[in-house]
């Protein structure tokens, strides 16, 4: 089957979801029987339920997820077992910490005000096209940098400036895509000669590592001249990389935070966690709100009754208010699944409640782009746009399990940076919705990217005009 899916490339989530919906919700895929390549492609929720969830313990990323993704290191994602235990207590014990949750609000505020806002203000100014999709990237790699290393490249400026991190993000993203389907023999040899896509990839793992190593260095001057002029622990201890560099390690058996390379896999790591799939929803949405008007009409009303103009604060708790714009993000990361592929591989052989088997190390992939367009898990409107699906009939929000809203994992390994992502994304679209009108430029063609993450390959082609608003 592989020849077959490679024409089909350009468009593989939708091409997935149409086989899916006519296949009961799960395919075996074969590849060429020497390389491997077999798998079974599934949008179950009965099947994520029982591996991510009841049998959780059964399956594991596996080791060639993690060869794969091997310039990640040996951050959270690709950790498995008693590693990962471990990243995960860590992870948890930072992202809960009251003086992330409160440098996170600070940070994403700052950066609307100094960054989006003057930038949204010269395209509506110089009435210019640009790319929605390149600031929202922007705006995310600035806030995610400054939440990892606590320090800010100010990629988001009227300048648009190249920069060379959030380059080798990309470079490292395409070539992974192009890693899933290639015999790993083929594309080991290829990085190891140096030729064809790979070459990117030994690229883009020069610059994480020289600056990576730039951070670290800097952070532990940031620090030791802190405790020479007497200042606080609190003047430098809000940002990912001082939490760990500070992290008590006795706790801990396999982790080692005073290594360079640990501290070096935890930046790429939270560089990826934060700044793609934010960035994407945020587009997706966008673009479904160009198309649903009445929707932008709802929202507005909405953000005029729970936030008078005379309030210009944002407190998390006003937020939560917001049912109605909480729908429609919902519902745009239902259509548009930033992460489209989840995988995991059973450690012994199993049979799924989909009645399939599976064999030690086979490759399960849980496509949850898909699983948000399926009529018989969504109903018959399941391809449509519609915020009001997630609200009760009291006005309340309306709650779906994890296996059926795949979007952010399921279970022990969910995101941990849910809730944070909603008030990062209420924020912008009540900044922009309030005071902006947006417009796609008329025949801009959507095209999704093959990849990791489900960027527009064409970018979103906008103009943006300042709304006239009487107090
Ligand atoms: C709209 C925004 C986001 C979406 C849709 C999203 C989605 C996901 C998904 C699908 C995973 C599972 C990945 C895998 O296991 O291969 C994941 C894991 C994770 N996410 Fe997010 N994420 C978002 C934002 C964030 C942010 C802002 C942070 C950081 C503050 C974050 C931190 C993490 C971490 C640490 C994990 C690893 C959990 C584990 O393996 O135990 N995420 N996220």
């Amino acid at each position: 089957m592989l020849p077959g899916v490679l024409v089909v490339f350009h468009r593989i989530n939708d091409y997935i979801a149409e086989a899916l919906e006519v296949s009961n919700l799960t395919f075996a895929l074969k590849g060429p029987w020497f390389f491997g390549m077999n798998m079974l492609i599934t949008s179950d929720p009965a099947n994520i339920q029982h591996v991510y969830n009841s049998n959780f313990s059964g399956y594991d990323k596996g080791p060639e997820f993690k060869e794969i993704f091997n310039y990640l290191g040996d951050g959270i994602f690709s950790a498995d077992s008693k590693l990962w235990e471990e990243l995960r207590h860590s992870a948890l014990v930072m992202i809960s910490h009251q003086g992330f949750q409160s440098f996170s609000l600070r940070t994403f505020v700052s950066k609307i005000k100094y960054g989006l806002v003057p930038v949204l203000d010269h395209f509506g100014e110089t009435n210019k096209v640009f790319d929605l999709q390149g600031v929202f990237q922007r705006l995310a790699f600035d806030v995610t940098l400054t939440l990892v290393t606590g320090y800010d490249s100010n990629s988001l400026s009227i300048e648009m400036p190249e920069n060379d991190y959030a380059k080798a993000m990309d470079d490292a993203n395409e070539v992974i895509v192009y890693r899933h389907v290639k015999p790993m023999i083929l594309w080991k040899l290829q990085n190891w000669i140096g030729v064809g896509v790979e070459k990117k990839m030994i690229k883009a793992n020069a610059t994480f590592n020289r600056l990576c190593a730039k951070y670290i260095s800097s952070k532990r001057e940031v620090i030791q001249s802190c405790q020479h002029s007497n200042i606080g622990e609190e003047a430098h201890d809000e940002d990912i990389l001082s939490f760990y560099m500070k992290l008590d390690t006795s706790k801990y058996e396999l982790m080692n935070p005073k290594d360079d390379k640990f501290l070096k896999d935890t930046i790429k790591t939270f560089m990826i966690a934060g700044r793609d799939a934010l960035a994407t929803t945020l587009t997706w949405f966008f673009w479904l709100l160009s198309k649903n008007p009445k929707v932008v009409t709802k929202i507005r009303q909405e953000i005029n009754t729970i936030l008078p103009r005379s309030n210009k604060s944002l407190d998390p708790d006003m937020l939560n208010k917001m049912v109605y714009l909480h729908g429609a993000l919902c519902e745009s990361l239902r259509l548009y699944a930033p992460v489209p592929f989840e995988r995991k591989s059973p450690i012994k052989k199993d049979v799924l409640p989909s009645g399939h088997k599976v064999d030690a190390n086979w490759k399960i992939l849980f496509a949850a782009y898909a699983l948000g367009r399926m009529r018989a898990v969504w109903g018959e409107d399941a391809s449509e746009f519609k915020p009001e699906r997630w609200i009760t009939e009291n006005g309340g929000l309306k709650h779906e399990p994890s296996f059926k809203f795949f979007v952010f994992n399921s279970g022990p390994r969910n995101c941990l940076g849910k809730k944070l992502s909603f008030l990062q994304m209420k924020t912008i679209a009540i900044e922009i919705i309030q005071n902006y009108d947006i417009k796609v430029v008329e025949g801009h063609k959507i095209e999704q990217t093959p990849s990791m993450v489900l960027h527009m390959k064409h970018g979103l082609k906008v103009t943006v005009a300042k709304r006239c608003l009487v107090s």
